[in-house]
């Protein structure tokens, strides 16, 4: 498929979080739409959306609904992108799949356009958009890495709600409600919704993002440790990571420690590097009070950095506080850019 006039898409979790914010950023333009089809399951078939002035009617996603699509924005879960994306790219479609169903396949480019672009290069039709919270890391810390090396990242994350789907806002929402009438807190999908167990997310902080593994760790952490490395091509980079779920809607925050390679350096050497930076904004101004939060960050395209400090016992070792909307850079605009980026680059063709 070479450069053409109009792209025919497909966005497959269209009535979802993720899915909702696709049509919101396709809407916006960033290149040129033929047909749009908005596909879910068979619960919200039907459903009437609408789409740059249009009403669109949901559709349910079978394997033929991809027939005469150019590409295919995923966003429904593991075990739909697993059936339907291999069907989509028989049909010569390019899957760009925000699960983490492909992520870590070798020969499957994991991508975040400012970060590693050239990776877009060897796609053979579907294309891994990373975990949220590793997205905004990687965009804040590749242009550390390139100046000044890196060797280590601790990161602990403050995450919103609706990085577990709609039905976790909703569940967020509902027992805020209880909580202030008094009433008993009703806990179905947090921490995580296929697990035994679940706790009130209202007024309260899990230390649980997804199911635990054997080594300790969840599977977010996980994701976090694995996607950073393969993402920032460092192997041998050490990360570490403790993932939280709060009680907030939109926008996680990190924090991060890192130890980079040059010794000497001071924060206006990161704040130099983080001012420059493609899609990343620096507000850092502690006399002001000056910082993004998850609130400031909401709706929003770019990764937000504050609180940048220098570790007072370690000269290669600094701290950051990393915000942007897990939903925006985290999924949705990560997936359109990539899109962007493979018809810019001609890297369309599998
Ligand atoms: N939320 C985030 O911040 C975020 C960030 C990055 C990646 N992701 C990933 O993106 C995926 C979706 O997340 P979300 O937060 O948007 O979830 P969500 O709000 O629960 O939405 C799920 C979407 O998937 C559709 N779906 C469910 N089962 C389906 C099936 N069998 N066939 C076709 N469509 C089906 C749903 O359609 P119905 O309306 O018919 O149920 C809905 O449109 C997940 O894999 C998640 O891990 C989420």
């Amino acid at each position: 498929m070479a450069n053409q006039a109009a792209y025919n898409v497909a966005v497959v979790g269209a009535t979802g979080a993720v899915g909702q914010k696709i049509i919101e950023i396709l809407e916006r333009k960033p290149f040129p739409i033929g047909e749009i089809k908005l596909l879910s399951s068979k619960r919200s078939a039907g459903t009437k959306l609408s789409f740059d002035g249009r009403e669109v009617t949901v559709e349910e996603a079978t394997p033929e609904s991809f027939k005469g699509i150019d590409i295919a924005l995923f966003s429904a879960g593991g075990s739909v992108s697993k059936k339907l994306a291999p069907e989509a790219v028989k049909h010569g479609a390019v899957v760009i799949d925000n699960t983490s169903a492909f992520r870590m396949d070798e020969g499957t480019p994991l991508v975040v356009p400012e970060v590693n672009c050239k990776d877009l290069k060897l796609q053979k039709g579907i294309i891994a958009n990373p975990n949220c919270s590793t997205i905004q890391m990687v965009a804040a810390l590749k242009p550390i890495k390139d100046k000044f090396g890196l060797s280590r990242v601790i990161v602990s994350t403050y995450q919103a709600v609706s990085g577990a789907g709609n039905e976790a806002v909703d569940e967020l929402k509902n027992q805020t409600r209880d909580f202030l009438e008094g009433k008993e807190l009703k806990a179905e999908i947090l921490p995580a919704g296929s697990d035994k167990k679940h706790y009130p997310i209202a007024f309260n902080a899990l230390p649980q993002i997804d199911l635990f593994q054997d080594n300790g760790y969840t599977f977010e952490e996980m994701k976090m440790i694995n996607e950073t490395k393969k993402i920032l091509h460092a192997p041998d980079l050490h990360v570490s990571a403790t993932c939280v779920r709060l009680p907030f809607v939109s926008s996680h925050a990190e924090s991060v420690y890192v130890e980079v390679d040059q010794a000497g350096l001071s924060v206006e050497d990161l704040w130099n590097v983080l001012k420059d930076a493609d899609g990343v904004i620096l507000e850092d101004n502690p006399k002001e009070q000056v910082y993004p939060t998850p609130l400031s960050a909401m709706n929003k395209d770019e990764v937000f950095v504050g609180r940048v400090r220098k570790d007072p016992d370690h000269d290669k070792g600094f701290h950051l506080w990393i915000v942007s909307d897990n939903l925006v850079k985290g999924a949705a605009l990560n997936s359109v850019q990539i899109a962007v980026a493979l018809i810019d680059n001609d890297y369309l063709s599998n």
